[in-house]
């Protein structure tokens, strides 16, 4: 956590950055109205960080925000810039924001937005500060992301419709779910959706146990399964897992990567209302002269975390809610 002086504090800028989430609109509603209720100038910056490179801004009224608490996505766009990671960029970047005015940044993303909002306030004393948004909820600090609960309920209902047709023909299917290198998703999901074996990159499974496992559903007379896989850093890894599965036990696996669509749609209740609460904790941080922090949740209770911490140390999924998923399918 870092102070600086805010009673000068008068404009905020805002802006989504990384792979989009259901929620972030709602975020933005709340970073918007807040600021306007405490009277203070608010402004969007489009396509996240690259658009602070390109002088990319919208200012931001009462009505920019009407309708959007239920729009998935990001109305102000967002953007991985390559050219952020680098000093100069940012240089260029930090320029930009003084010269438009504004006095802080309020930052919606995952670990990539906060490195690089960490890294503004470090090298140009520009105060930042996170709100977490990301459907990977990989973030360090905060029990839950915004979005992650509107993509472990779409990678649900996609699992339930599965497992019809999987039951109807007798079938194994494996599910891969998004996560990057993170297995929050599979393991939630593993849970809901009664799912045999859940495969994660923090969680090592043995192949040979795989097909006992199916084996054993066989025998008992199971004519389906399903097996849950986060994509991992490589996306396709259901495949490699089939046929490691066709070759020990000489089963046929159905695959289904679930993609892009666990990134849309509308946010559910919980989203909304983490994201409304945190958007406006944000602004709450910036008035009383915080910065270089998260916005986050922990059992209930809004919370700062320092934007290093968010990146640097590991938030590990539920363990042993695979292990209860194993024997609950038994
Ligand atoms: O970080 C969110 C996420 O959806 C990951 O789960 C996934 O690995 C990645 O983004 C995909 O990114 P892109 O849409 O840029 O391919």
């Amino acid at each position: 956590m870092a102070k600086f002086l805010s009673k000068n504090l008068k404009h905020i800028a805002v802006l989504t950055s990384g792979g989009d989430a259901p929620g972030m609109n709602a975020a933005l509603r709340a970073v918007t109205r807040t600021s306007i209720f405490h009277g203070l100038k608010i402004t969007a910056i489009l396509h996240g960080y690259s658009g602070l490179i390109d002088q990319n801004f919208q200012p931001l009224n009462l009505s920019s925000v009407a309708n959007t608490l239920q729009r998935g996505g990001t109305i102000i766009k967002t953007g991985r810039s390559k050219e952020f990671y680098k000093a100069k960029g940012r240089k260029q970047a930090a320029e930009n924001f003084r010269a438009a005015g504004f006095d802080a940044l309020v930052a919606i993303g995952g670990d990539g937005t906060f490195t690089g909002a960490h890294c503004l306030w470090n090298e140009h004393k520009i105060p930042c500060v996170g709100v977490p948004g990301t459907i990977d909820n990989d973030v360090y600090g905060t029990d839950k992301t915004i979005g992650f609960d509107t993509a472990v309920n779409t990678a649900l209902d996609a699992i339930d419709k599965i497992r019809d047709t999987a039951a109807s023909h007798d079938r194994l299917f494996i599910v891969e779910v998004m996560g990057r290198n993170s297995g929050h998703i599979a393991s939630e999901v593993g849970l809901a959706a009664g799912a045999e074996e859940v495969f994660t990159p923090e969680n090592q499974v043995s192949i040979k146990d795989v097909c006992q496992v199916i084996q054993r559903g066989i025998n008992r007379g199971k004519g389906s399964s399903i097996l849950v896989c986060a994509e991992g850093s490589e996306p396709g890894r259901a495949y490699h897992i089939a046929k490691q599965i066709k070759k020990e036990g000489g089963f046929d696996a159905k695959i289904c990567i679930l993609g892009h669509i666990q990134r849309g749609g509308s946010p559910t209740a919980a989203d909304r209302n983490l994201a409304s609460r945190l958007g406006a904790a944000s602004i709450r941080f910036l008035r009383a002269g915080i910065c270089d922090v998260m916005a986050g949740e922990h059992n209930n209770k809004t919370v700062t975390v320092s934007l290093k911490d968010t990146f640097t140390k590991e938030k590990t999924p539920h363990r042993d809610w695979i292990a209860l998923a194993k024997i609950l399918s038994i």
